[in-house]
C-alpha cells in the first residue's frame, strides 16, 4: 500500500518538528522534509538567520539543509498533498478549562490536524503521532481519517506512534545519537508495512537494536512512563534535599552514593527547585488523569505525589528565603539569576523561577532577574500571567548582565544552572551588595565555601549550613 518514502511533512514547527525535522534532513539527503506551521510568523522565523528556537548545533544543521532538502512553509494543504508520511508535532499542553481542567492534556490541536490532513490528503499517508498523547489517542486519529477513507478509496491511512524523547538543550545530540527510538503501530500487514517505513528513516543513523517496534498502546503508554519516572527520581532526590537540610547530611554526597548502584543509575539524581520544561508536570498530570478515568485511583496518587513534592519543593525553597532574610523580603532588592527552566535553552515553560518568584512578589520583594537567554517580555508575561501586570510593573526589573542585577542587593538567588554564573567575580558582586550578603543556591553549582571566605552567607538545596 506504502511506496518508499520520499516526501516527510511535519505539522508542528516548534521545539520538536524543528529539531527533529532538521535531523531527519540532515541524516537523510534522499528525503525532501517540509516542515509546516499554522503560525506564520513562526516559519518566516525558521526561514531567517534568526530561528525562533535556540538549541546547541541546531542553526549548523538548518542553515545547511535549508531550501535543499529541508523547507519550512506555511502551506498546509499543499504539504499535505504532496507527503508519503506526516508527523504530527503539534502541543498537547494540559488543558485550562472544562473537564479535565488542570490535569488532561488538550487534545484539540492533534484532533485538528487529523481533520486536515483527512481535508487535503489525495492517496495513501502514513499518520505519525509524534505529541506526547494519552494511551488510545492513535485511535481517535484513525477514526477521523477513515472516516474520510469512505468517501475516497484512493485514501488508506495508518496511524504510528513515534514519541520524542530529546530533552531541551540537548536536542540535537539526542536525536543524532538516540538511547531508542519507539514505534508503535498495527499488528495488520499494512500496520507492518508502515512501521517498516518508518524504520527505515531511521535506520539511516540509528543501529537497529535502539529501534523498537510495539504495539500501539504500549508506545503511547511508554512515553508518559518514561517522563513521570524521570520527574519521579527528581521528586525522590528533592524529598531527601530536605532530610539533608534537617540533618547535616549532604544531598550530593547521598546521591552520589545511592547512584553508584548500578541497579540505581547517576543520572537524573541532582536536587533542585523542582522540575520545570513544559512536559514533565504535564504528562505526569496526564498519566494521573489517565488513571482515575480508568477507575485506578491508587495508582493516580502515587503519581500526583511526584507532582506535590515539586510544588512543595518550590514553596520550601522561597520559604528558606525569606526566612534567611530575617522573615521580611517587604521592599528587599533580592537578584534572581537565571529564569529558563534548564540551562542552554531560553524556554521558561512551567520554570521553578517563575513560582520562586511568584511567592517572593507576594511578600513584596523588589526582584531584579537575569537570564541569558529568556527575552525580557517573555519573563514579564509569564510573571504576569501568576501574578499581575501591576505587581509586575512595580515589583520586577530585568537586566541584562548579572553584576548590574546583583548592585545594591540584599541576597542572589540562583535558580537556573548556567554555566556562566559558576564564573563571575563574587568578590566584586560582594562588595557591590547590601551587607549581609546572601546567597541561595537553588541548583547546586557555586563553591558554598568560598562565597563564605568573601563574606556571604549560604544556603544551598540539601545541604546544612
Ligand atoms: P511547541 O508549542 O513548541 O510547538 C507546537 C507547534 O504546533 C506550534 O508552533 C503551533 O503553532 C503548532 N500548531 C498547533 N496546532 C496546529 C495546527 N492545527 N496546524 C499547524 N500547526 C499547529 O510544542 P513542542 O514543545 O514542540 O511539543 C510538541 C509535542 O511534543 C507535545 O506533545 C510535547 O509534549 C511533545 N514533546 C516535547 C518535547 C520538548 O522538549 N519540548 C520533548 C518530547 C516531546
Ligand atoms: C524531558 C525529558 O528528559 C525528555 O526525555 C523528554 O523527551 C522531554 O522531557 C519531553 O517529553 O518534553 P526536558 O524537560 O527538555 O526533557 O529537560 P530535562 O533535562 O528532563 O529537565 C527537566 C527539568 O528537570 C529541568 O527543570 C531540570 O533542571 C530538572 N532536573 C533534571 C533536575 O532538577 N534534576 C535532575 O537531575 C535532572
Amino acid at each position: 500500500v506504502f511506496g518508499k518514502v520520499s516526501k516527510v511533512v511535519c505539522v508542528g514547527a516548534g521545539y520538536v518538528g524543528g529539531p527533529t525535522c532538521a535531523m531527519i534532513a540532515h541524516k537523510c539527503p534522499h528525503i525532501t522534509v517540509t516542515v509546516v506551521d499554522m503560525n506564520t510568523a513562526k516559519i518566516a522565523e525558521w526561514n531567517s538567520d534568526k530561528l525562533p528556537i535556540y538549541e546547541p548545533g541546531l542553526d549548523e544543521i538548518v542553515f545547511a539543509a535549508r531550501d535543499r532538502n529541508l523547507f519550512f512553509s506555511s502551506d498546509i494543504p499543499k504539504a499535505i498533498a504532496e507527503a508519503d508520511l506526516i508527523f504530527i508535532s503539534v502541543n498537547t499542553p494540559t488543558k485550562m478549562y472544562g473537564r479535565g481542567k488542570g490535569m488532561a492534556p488538550d487534545l484539540k490541536y492533534v484532533e485538528s490536524v487529523s481533520r486536515t490532513i483527512a481535508q487535503y490528503a489525495v492517496g495513501p499517508k502514513i499518520v505519525v503521532e509524534k505529541s506526547t498523547v494519552p494511551v488510545k489517542a492513535a485511535e481517535s486519529i484513525g477514526c477521523i481519517l477513515r472516516e474520510a477513507q469512505k468517501n475516497n478509496e484512493n485514501l488508506k491511512f495508518q496511524v504510528l506512534s513515534n514519541p520524542e524523547f530529546l530533552a531541551e538543550g540537548t536536542a540535537m545530540k539526542d536525536l543524532a545519537n538516540p538511547d531508542r527510538v519507539l514505534i508503535g503501530g498495527e499488528t495488520s500487514p499494512e500496520g507492518l508495512q508502515a512501521v517498516a517505513e518508518l524504520v527505515r528513516i531511521y535506520e539511516n543513523w540509528v543501529p537497529r537494536d535502539r529501534i523498537i517496534t510495539t504495539n500501539t498502546w504500549s508506545s503511547e503508554l511508554s512515553k508518559l512512563v518514561a517522563n513521570a519516572f524521570l520527574a519521579q527520581r527528581i521528586s525522590s532526590i528533592n524529598s531527601i534535599s530536605a532530610v539533608c537540610e534537617a540533618t547535616g547530611a549532604e544531598i550530593s554526597e547521598v546521591a552520589h552514593a545511592v547512584g553508584f548502584d548500578t541497579r540505581i543509575g547517576s543520572k537524573f539524581l541532582k536536587a533542585s527547585v523542582g522540575f520545570g520544561g513544559s512536559c514533565f508536570q504535564k504528562d505526569v498530570l496526564s498519566l494521573v488523569y489517565l488513571c482515575e478515568s480508568l477507575n485506578l485511583p491508587q495508582v493516580a496518587e502515587y503519581w500526583q505525589g511526584v507532582i506535590n513534592v515539586n510544588n512543595w519543593q518550590r514553596r520550601r525553597f522561597a520559604d528558606k528565603i525569606i526566612a534567611e532574610l530575617f522573615n521580611t523580603v517587604t521592599d528587599k532588592k533580592i537578584a534572581i539569576f537565571g529564569f529558563a527552566f534548564k540551562k542552554n535553552t531560553g524556554d521558561t515553560r512551567e520554570s521553578s523561577a517563575i513560582y520562586v518568584i511568584k511567592h517572593l512578589m507576594e511578600e513584596h520583594a523588589k526582584l531584579s532577574i537575569y537570564d541569558p537567554k529568556v527575552q525580557k517580555s517573555q519573563m514579564l508575561n509569564d510573571l504576569a500571567s501568576v501574578t499581575s501586570a501591576d505587581d509586575v510593573s512595580r515589583l520586577i526589573t530585568v537586566e541584562t548582565d548579572p553584576y548590574t542585577a546583583a548592585r545594591g542587593a540584599h541576597a542572589i538567588v540562583v535558580l537556573t544552572e548556567w554555566d556562566e554564573f559558576v564564573e563571575l567575580n563574587y568578590t566584586r558582586i560582594h562588595d557591590d551588595m547590601q551587607h549581609p550578603a546572601a546567597i541561595f543556591d537553588g541548583r547546586l553549582i557555586l563553591d558554598q565555601k568560598a562565597l563564605r571566605d568573601i563574606g556571604f552567607r549560604t544556603f544551598a538545596i540539601g545541604t546544612s549550613p
